[in-house]
């Protein structure tokens, strides 16, 4: 059945919940459904709320359906990308409150065979959507030039020694080598980086480099910044939006634009001024709360999505 995925922050994602009147009849989309630890959170707390729960993953909408099967009255389980939340949304629409929790489950990261995991040995390949049309990790290491990889490094991963790892992996390509495995690129950059530079790191040496390889495999800031975007289309008046990040790369897309929806375009108001963060004693049971980060916005009364769905459209 693979590994459960502890939610992060979830006490305080039910509060804002709460405090946005959710006892009340309303519509939710868990935007990032994953195994869905916050979903059946709000199907239990809330017996009025009907959720439609997206993720690009086909497997966690399989897993989700199947463990959330006692609300199957109340939940959907849609397999899309939120950047493309659209194409599925529209019939249902306008949504009360939308929650995102970014990045990779447990699930993902302990099965091997998936290739996000230094730790365990599996073909490199890191794709959300094994089905959809992206490339996989391999595929990028092998076609991108020295001088592109480093730069994926450095953006989305902030690794020190970019120049030094991709520069190696030109070279092991040239000579014939492979990188087909997450193992094969562990021992890369374990071969390459010092002792005493992978000492100080504090952190396993292929971390960096493993972020940012599976961020531009899966584009996830794009997403990121077209399913915020694609809220706006969907709100009714007074909903809220939550969005639990990991980096900052992630936080700093959040964070701009809801500034930009309430000082710029005027549709609300940020309800956290500094990004909520995980108690001690949640990060004591979770090393994942430790870097999660989680802001909050709510629509105005009066601004509400230009979708409706087809009952409203009938009206
Ligand atoms: C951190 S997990 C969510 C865990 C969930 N909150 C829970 O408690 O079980 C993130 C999930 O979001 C999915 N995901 C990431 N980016 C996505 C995107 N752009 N569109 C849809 N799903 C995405 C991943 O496949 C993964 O299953």
């Amino acid at each position: 059945m693979g590994a459960e995925h502890e939610p992060v922050l979830l006490t305080e994602v039910m509060e804002l919940l709460r405090l946005n009147g959710m006892e009340r009849s309303k519509k939710v989309v868990d935007c990032t459904l994953g195994l869905g630890g916050y979903s059946r959170e709000i199907l239990r707390a809330f017996p009025e709320a009907k959720v439609y729960g997206l993720d690009r993953d086909l497997s966690a909408i399989v897993r989700s359906r199947a463990r959330l099967a006692e609300y199957a009255a109340r939940f959907h389980a849609l397999h899309k990308n939120f950047g493309g939340m659209g194409e599925v949304l529209t019939d249902f629409a306008p949504f009360d409150a939308f929650v995102f929790d970014l990045g990779v489950s447990n699930m993902q990261l302990t099965e091997a065979d998936r290739g996000f995991s230094f730790q365990n040995d599996g073909p490199l390949d890191m794709r959300m959507n094994p089905d959809g049309a992206a490339e996989t990790a391999a595929e990028v290491l092998q076609r991108l030039s020295a001088e592109e990889l480093a730069k994926i490094f450095w953006r989305y991963g902030e690794e020190r020694y970019a120049r030094q790892i991709a520069a190696k992996i030109e070279e092991t390509r040239k000579k014939g080598g492979s990188l087909k495995t997450t193992g094969e690129l562990v021992t890369l950059i374990r071969d390459l980086l010092p002792a005493p530079v992978q000492r100080k790191m504090g952190t396993h040496p292929a971390r960096r480099v493993f972020q940012a390889l599976r961020i531009y495999v899966n584009e996830e800031l794009e997403e990121l910044e077209a399913g915020l975007a694609s809220v706006k289309r969907f709100v009714s008046p007074g909903a809220i939006v939550i969005v639990v990040s990991y980096h900052s790369l992630e936080d700093r897309i959040v964070k701009h634009t809801f500034r930009t929806w309430e000082t710029e375009e005027k549709i609300g108001i940020v309800l956290t001024k500094h990004p909520v963060l995980a108690e001690p004693r949640e990060i004591e049971k979770n090393f994942k709360a430790r870097s999660a980060k989680l802001r909050s916005f709510r629509f105005s009364a009066k601004s509400g999505g230009k979708t409706r769905g087809k009952r409203d459209k009938a009206k």
